[in-house]
């Protein structure tokens, strides 16, 4: 059926702003019950997790950046070892397979030609069991995967990923509490408390989409600019690599990543006022270290354009412009984050005036390699 725009002027504006609900679709069957179980992930996930001792993760693009989040979460959270890889390079290496590592593909699409491949690949190796995290149900990576979860985001028509990938991450944030449980690494508490704070993700969402007006203005600027560099420390590392794909994706503005650590191993050369520096700035754990990292940029003559929240006490002055999110939210602070970076992307594109839904040379889905 033919899907309309509605109020919006494009489908990327459109998937932007339905995030909200998509979450909510992914997540509703956690909003009526108390306790996590392996079955939201299939039948026979209890014994196939019973049999995990490790992830390893495989896929494209933006999911290949919902795969490095939840690597940070897997770890942390379940105590699991687990392994992040682009689809495309992992079928080309001999990698040593564990057959108890569950291998995990997430696609939007269901369809990218590299991504299904691996994991064929990864089943060749010996691999035992696999997972498919996928927005598309009749797709062949559901069909090829042992165990499936769906992420109900609804149709995706922008071809730069944006509801797709906060569904990945709500959807690996639940994989990786259903294993911790399993693991015995989950109190009852922390159980709660997490339930409690993946219902309240649709509505954090909602207000994160209120920094849109400070991030038009923010997006005047960055239209001028052939570069940019997006910052970000552990978690926020990816998402500082995603924020970096949707500006080049759409704006054709040459944005690069970097984990703000190494910034004094090359890229700091790159630094002058001509540069904007867009950092990920949340208060977490290496809060204090990426401040001092933004200190370096600073005495470079760098401007930072700096995406906080509620906690993490940067000041504004005059080359250091902060857009604060209204509430500090723990572990799932990556996921709110991405959307201030999928509004500047957005509203920079319009000021460009590229063709935002369908960006020169790419394609929404990969099917051929
Ligand atoms: C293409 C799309 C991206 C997407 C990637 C992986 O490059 O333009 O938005 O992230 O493919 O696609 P998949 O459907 O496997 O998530």
């Amino acid at each position: 059926e033919a899907i309309e725009l509605g109020p919006y002027a494009h489908f990327m504006q459109k998937e932007i702003f339905e995030q909200p609900g998509a979450v909510a679709n992914t997540l509703e069957m956690i909003f009526n019950i108390h306790s996590i179980s392996p079955e939201l992930f299939g039948s026979e996930a209890e014994n196939i997790f019973r049999d995990t001792n490790s992830i390893l993760i495989l896929a494209c693009g933006t999911s290949y950046h919902a795969g490095l989040v939840a690597r940070y979460w897997l770890e942390t959270v379940a105590g699991l070892p687990c392994n992040v890889e682009i689809a495309s390079e992992y079928r080309y290496r001999n990698p040593i397979a564990d057959p108890a590592t569950l291998v995990v593909g997430i696609s939007q699409s269901g369809e990218t030609a590299d991504t299904l491949a691996s994991l064929n690949y990864a089943k060749s190796l010996g691999h035992r069991h696999s997972l498919a995290i996928c927005n598309v149900a009749e797709s062949a990576l559901i069909r090829q995967a042992d165990l499936r979860f769906l992420t109900r985001a609804g149709p995706e028509i922008g071809v730069a990923s944006t509801k797709a990938f906060t569904t990945q991450l709500a959807s690996l944030l639940l994989l990786t509490m259903t294993l911790a449980k399993m693991r015995h690494k989950l109190s009852n508490e922390y159980e709660g408390k997490m339930i409690a704070a993946l219902r309240h993700l649709p509505a954090a969402l909602q207000l994160a989409l209120q920094v849109e007006p400070q991030v038009k203005a923010w997006a005047e600027r960055f239209a001028q600019k052939r570069h940019a560099l997006f910052l970000g420390r552990g978690v926020h590392y990816p998402i500082a690599m995603e924020g970096a794909l949707k500006l080049k994706e759409i704006s054709y503005i040459h944005a690069e990543a970097y984990a703000a650590g190494e910034l004094k191993h090359g890229p700091l050369a790159l630094v002058d006022n001509e540069m904007p520096i867009v950092a990920i700035a949340p208060n977490d754990v290496l809060l204090g270290k990426l401040k001092s990292n933004l200190q370096e940029v600073q005495a470079r003559g760098g401007e930072l354009y700096v995406f906080a929240d509620a906690d993490s006490q940067i000041q504004e002055s005059e080359h250091v412009h902060v857009i604060r999110l209204a509430e500090h939210a723990g572990l799932l602070s990556p996921i709110l984050h991405t959307i201030p970076l999928q509004l500047l992307a957005y509203h920079v594109a319009l000021q460009k005036g590229t063709d935002v839904d369908k960006p020169r040379n790419l394609a929404k889905a990969v099917t051929v390699e």
